[in-house]
This record gives C-alpha cells, sequence and structure tokens, in this order.
C-alpha cells in the first residue's frame, strides 16, 4: 500500500488519555494559526451515534450518511458512557478504516490554509505517517486520575477517585494492546511527559523542541 503524503504540514501529537495532549494540541495551533483536529472526537461522536441514533456501524455506508462533521462542535461528547464506548469501539477496523479518510482529508485541506495540529492515538503511526513533526505526550497515572477528578468535580460530576485510576488504566491497556493501530511510540516521536509541567510550560517546550528541528517555519514563535 502506498504511504499517505500530506501536501500541508502536519503536527501529529499521540499519547494517553488525560495527558494533556489535547490542551497542548488546541494551543500549539493557536500559537501558529494552524487548524487543530481532536480525532477522539470523532471516535467520540461515531458512539454517540451508535448510543443515540442506533446507528449500525457494521454498516458503514449508513453510518456515512449520518456522520457530520459540523455537528460534532455542537455536542457535549465527554460523558462517562461515550467515554467508554469510543474505547472499545475504537478496536473495530471497518470504524478506524472508514476514520482515516476523514482525517487526512482534514491534514490536506485545513481551513487555514496553512496547517493543522491533529491529536489522536496512531497519528504519527499511521494516519499522517509523514507528518512533519511527531509528539509523543504522557504523564504518569496517577497525576492523570488526579486531573480528570479535578476537572470532573469542577463539572459537578463527584466520582470517586480510584474508580477514575481504574478507568484510565483500562483505557490504556485497550489503547495499547489492540490488533489495529495500538498506542506507540513512533521511533521519531519527540517525548514531552506533562507530569510536572503547567499547561504554559507543556505549550513552551513542544515550541522549542519543534523550532529545535528545523522542520517547520516558526513564523509567529
Ligand atoms: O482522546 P479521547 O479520549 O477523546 O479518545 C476517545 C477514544 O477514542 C479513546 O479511548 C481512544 C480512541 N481513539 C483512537 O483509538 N484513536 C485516535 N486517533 C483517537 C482516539
Amino acid at each position: 500500500m502506498k504511504l499517505f503524503k500530506n501536501v500541508k504540514p502536519v503536527i501529529a501529537i499521540d499519547g494517553t488519555s488525560v495527558s494533556g495532549k489535547g490542551t497542548l494540541a488546541k494551543n500549539i495551533a493557536k500559537q501558529l494559526n494552524y487548524d487543530h483536529l481532536d480525532t477522539g472526537s470523532l471516535y467520540r461522536y461515531v458512539a454517540y451515534l451508535m448510543l443515540i441514533d442506533n446507528v449500525d456501524l457494521k454498516n458503514t455506508i449508513s453510518l456515512r450518511k449520518k456522520f457530520n462533521f459540523d455537528h460534532i462542535k455542537k455536542l457535549d461528547l465527554r460523558s462517562e458512557s461515550i467515554t467508554k464506548l469510543s474505547s472499545v469501539i475504537a478496536k473495530k477496523k471497518e470504524i478506524r478504516v472508514f476514520l482515516i479518510d476523514i482525517q487526512r482529508n482534514f491534514a490536506n485541506n485545513p481551513p487555514s490554509g496553512l496547517g493543522s495540529v491533529i491529536d489522536g492515538r496512531d497519528i504519527g503511526t499511521v494516519v499522517v505517517p509523514l507528518a512533519e513533526i511527531k509528539l509523543f505526550v504522557d504523564a504518569n497515572i496517577v497525576v492523570r486520575a488526579k486531573r480528570r477528578h479535578i476537572d470532573l468535580k469542577t463539572k459537578g460530576e463527584n466520582l470517586d477517585y480510584n474508580l477514575i485510576l481504574k478507568q484510565i488504566s483500562e483505557r490504556d491497556k485497550r489503547d495499547k494492546n489492540r490488533a489495529i493501530s495500538p498506542l506507540i511510540k513512533h521511533k521519531e516521536a519527540l517525548p514531552i511527559d506533562t507530569s510536572k509541567l503547567t499547561k504554559e510550560d507543556s505549550v513552551k517546550l513542544a515550541l522549542d523542541l519543534i523550532k529545535k528541528t528545523g522542520k517547520l517555519k516558526l513564523i509567529n514563535y
């Protein structure tokens, strides 16, 4: 199979759940005037269509018909049921094949026309293998569970800390051990451990690392 070659610059960010990769991706995109694609939201949206609309996931024609990219931003896809189901359906080959085209189309046609920052689990390894920059974001699991606990509390949801820790550990296992597109660090990916970093520190570290590669022109940095 021919390797997909992106025609616009891409910063591919992969990493574990609740590692801060989404926020980091959003902030890097803002800084560079690139567009951000949170690919987790695509898997969450498919889970939503399955839960709410009873879409049969084996029938990708029906999924294709229902899938409305503009609808995603209007939905709250962060509930526990969608979070769990998205991690389960992400194992399915037909879903990954369906979503890969959508992600590559975004990479080649970012609305800004400049480039994109795409975050997920398999962006640098599978979706955009020739991405100019690849980052791998992780943090200690206890730190991630604490962050999630605080986030949920702020939203008024009082979930038990130990349950959150267990759920994150289960998601890590599913992400890392699935047969198709498991979460692994690409050998060229630059590692970022956010355990002891603030959001601002993480952005600075990432931009410094990107600058050092010399692979992208950073106009605003
Ligand atoms: O990043 P997130 O938590 O919003 O992702 C939701 C689920 O989707 C997660 O359990 C793993 C899956 N996912 C994936 O398998 N591949 C991606 N590129 C992005 C997300």
